[in-house]
């Protein structure tokens, strides 16, 4: 694939990673994803907007073939997805200089080993002339690093966010042709690395205001020539206000806590609350992440193993408590044998949550019709908050 231009002197110079199914060996990948790379030429100089993963190194350097000279690498993020050919880049142009912000070089020294005389760090609202291409670097820490920046061409109104806006998305296509499948992407990449980070994203979402931004090209996925489909998309995600939502997280041994969750999955229904149930034996777990992006409840289910929760509500309880969804409600049900002491322990794995504790529901053995009711009350109780709070 060659280079592929973007305006006038602008040129995509990423790499897809079709068949990569997971990142950080944590956060699942059904689409594969992009790193993207931008080459700006201005009348005088040259500048490279962040490299590739290393193990695409080829990808990048051929897209670069025919450039003599390189200027300026610019490095909006010190993540090695992005900055993992900046030390092979700098070799292969002696005379460019790293450009980042002040934490950015921070970072990449530990992570890369730059040598320091070849960075030079960018204020926030920097600019660089490269001849008729004026580069603007604007700070939008914490999307999801303490360094992220990002870099705006003035003359084209080209946003260059990195991993703001970007979507786990591998696709021939330069531009999102088809929003339902970017909006699901981007969801998804917004619930596993940028949902911790919600309220410092809505202080970049206002800085950006000012911009005018015809199009937003990020590190991941295609680039959006309709902005303003992700940055209302983002508007929505970040937004304080939950919706009439409930998360249902469960797993089952022998079937008694599934008989539960079955129960107030259909009694949540009646009572008009959206409800989306994942049985953890089979369940994708970016699709959970992306759930917890706008519910109000989560309502977790486990029978006990040896008094303790079964491991794999520890598991997403534990990314639960990583994500800090802005649930406002929470609930725990489930069945034992003999004895349980899961509700304190599940409480005690969840501190960053601050949600309101509704109801613990539990039984011994199978449930009867006793359990049933305190699940049927419990869904009204739930229903009753969502009203309360007016959720749409
Ligand atoms: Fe795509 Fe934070 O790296």
């Amino acid at each position: 694939m060659k280079a592929r231009q973007i305006t006038k002197g602008v040129y995509w110079v990423g790499a897809q990673d079709w068949h990569r199914r997971l990142f950080d060996a944590l956060i699942p990948l059904p689409d594969g994803t992009s790193y993207n790379a931008y080459l700006v030429q201005g009348q005088n100089q040259t500048a490279l907007i962040d490299t590739v993963d290393q193990s695409m190194a080829g990808e990048l350097l051929a897209k670069l073939e025919d450039v003599s000279a390189l200027d300026y690498l610019i490095a909006n993020h010190a993540e090695q997805d992005h900055s993992g050919l900046i030390p092979a880049l700098l070799a292969k142009f002696p005379q460019a200089t790293l450009l980042t912000s002040a934490k950015g070089k921070e970072l990449i020294r530990e992570h890369l080993d730059v040598p320091e005389l070849r960075i030079r760090v960018v204020s926030d609202g920097d600019t660089l002339a490269l001849g008729g291409k004026t580069l603007e670097f604007i700070y939008t820490p914490w999307v999801h690093w303490p360094e992220t920046m990002c870099t705006y061409l003035r003359e084209d109104r080209l946003l260059m966010s990195c991993d703001f806006f970007g979507s786990h998305l591998a696709t021939s296509d330069l531009y999102v042709t088809d929003q339902g499948r970017v909006y699901e992407a981007a969801k998804r990449y917004y619930a596993e690395i940028m949902m911790p980070f919600r309220t410092v994203i809505q202080k970049n979402l206002e800085k950006l205001k000012p911009y005018a931004i015809e199009r937003i090209a990020p590190s991941h996925g295609p680039i959006y020539d309709h902005p303003q489909f992700i940055v209302e998309a983002y508007r929505e995600w970040v937004a304080d206000t939950p919706r009439n939502e409930v998360v249902l997280p469960y797993i089952s041994m022998h079937g008694s806590t599934e008989l539960m969750a079955h129960r107030l999955v259909a009694a949540l229904v009646d009572r008009g609350v959206r409800v989306t149930p994942f049985n953890l034996a089979v369940t994708d777990l970016g699709k959970l992440a992306i759930a917890l992006v706008e519910a109000a409840t989560l309502v977790l289910g486990t029978p006990t193993v040896n008094t303790i929760p079964h491991p794999n509500i520890c598991y997403a309880t534990h990314l639960v408590n990583a994500l800090r969804p802005k649930l406002k409600f929470a609930a725990i049900i489930g069945s034992y044998g003999w004895n349980t002491r899961v509700s304190e322990q599940i409480a005690g794995m969840i501190p960053n949550v601050k949600a309101e504790v509704l109801a613990t529901v539990f039984c011994r053995g199978l449930p009867q019709a006793a359990t049933f009711q305190e699940l049927d009350n419990l869904a009204e109780k739930i229903a009753g908050k969502h009203r309360e709070l007016n959720l749409s």
